[in-house]
């Protein structure tokens, strides 16, 4: 007997206590959580990006927390560089901080960051068997970043692929494995035309490292999401599927087999396979009321007196929040 399962991701609705928000990004996320609620699958593999700044606003994880509750199914989250920081850089990038934006050290993950994020949606890493599929997420921003997180990770990757293998293994992480082949090379954060190829994936040692526990817990599927853009790649024998967003396509023109329309993946397990379809949203939100500063704004650019919820903004009582707001 087949069942379902869905791979929703990249919906960032915001918030209006935020210092930005864009109404349409939340709209679009409520379209895909009734189509989702419709189709009742079994469960929901959260693939990143489930706020716009939850990597500064806790009330950001909670609104979203609250949100995914109402699936009326479980569901497993991992995070995105939204929710908890950008993956590591010691470079800085050649997009330099101005006065309204961070650089891209600025906005390497933290410890800080990563627990803040597991106190309000649970581990950063995590494994569950669900009929004949096995499961498993990891908190991939932190991949490369020499955090005392990533090390605890390996540890708990090498008990993985000591496991009896299921039938289906699935994988899910925030950012793409790679952009183009799990051999190309580390892209050059300096170099504007290969910035967003190295935004999008996943740099070394990490990479082959994440390749080799994908292959010695004989993985089937690995989910991304960040770029998005749907597409699917076979790679080592694995079929990597690249998720579409709910909030906004990305990067339309980058593959001749890329399709940056919004919506979520459906997929359907039979007992000798797992076929995967693209759900478009319904309807797209032309909503086109927006306030705040886009990209990832440094703190003295975001302006609180203009959130159309003044509640958190009453709490600052004007200061502007920092890590410091974080438990
Ligand atoms: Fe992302």
């Amino acid at each position: 007997m087949s069942w379902q399962f869905v791979h929703v991701g990249d919906m960032q609705p915001g918030s209006p206590k935020s210092f930005r928000y864009l109404p349409a990004l939340m709209e679009n996320w409520h379209t895909a959580k009734a189509q989702i609620q419709a189709i009742g699958p079994e469960l929901v593999l959260v693939g990143g990006d489930i706020t716009r700044d939850g990597n500064v606003h806790r009330f950001e994880l909670e609104e979203m927390r609250s949100e995914l509750d109402d699936l009326g199914c479980p569901y497993y989250p991992v995070p995105g560089n939204m929710d908890t920081g950008n993956k590591h850089t010691a470079v800085e990038g050649c997009h330099r901080r101005n006065d309204n934006q961070c650089s891209d050290i600025e906005l390497n993950v933290t410890s800080g960051q990563l627990q803040h994020f597991s106190q309000v949606f649970g581990p950063l890493w995590w494994s569950v068997d669900h009929r004949n599929v096995r499961f498993s997420g990891v908190a991939d921003v932190m991949i490369n970043s020499g955090l005392p997180e990533e090390e605890q990770f390996w540890e708990w990757a090498e008990l993985q692929a000591r496991r009896a293998p299921a039938d289906q293994h699935v994988w899910i992480m925030h950012n793409a494995l790679f952009a183009e082949s799990p051999d190309e090379p580390n892209w050059d954060i300096t170099d504007p035309v290969n910035y967003r190829n190295w935004y999008f994936g996943t740099d070394q040692p990490g990479r082959d490292r994440l390749l080799d526990l994908f292959k010695r817990t004989n993985a089937t599927i690995v989910i991304s999401g960040h770029i998005h853009c749907r597409r699917t790649v076979m790679a080592e024998g694995i079929r990597f599927d690249y998720a579409p967003a709910t909030a906004f396509g990305q990067w339309g023109d980058r593959w001749p087999d890329g399709d940056a329309s919004l919506g979520f993946l459906l997929y359907t397990v039979h007992s000798d396979r797992v076929d995967c379809e693209f759900v478009p949203l319904e309807t797209v939100s032309q909503r086109k009321d927006v306030y705040g500063v886009g990209g990832h704004p440094c703190p003295a650019a975001r302006d609180y007196s203009e959130a159309w919820d003044q509640s958190f903004a009453r709490e600052l009582g004007g200061r502007v929040p920092s890590q410091a707001d974080l438990p």
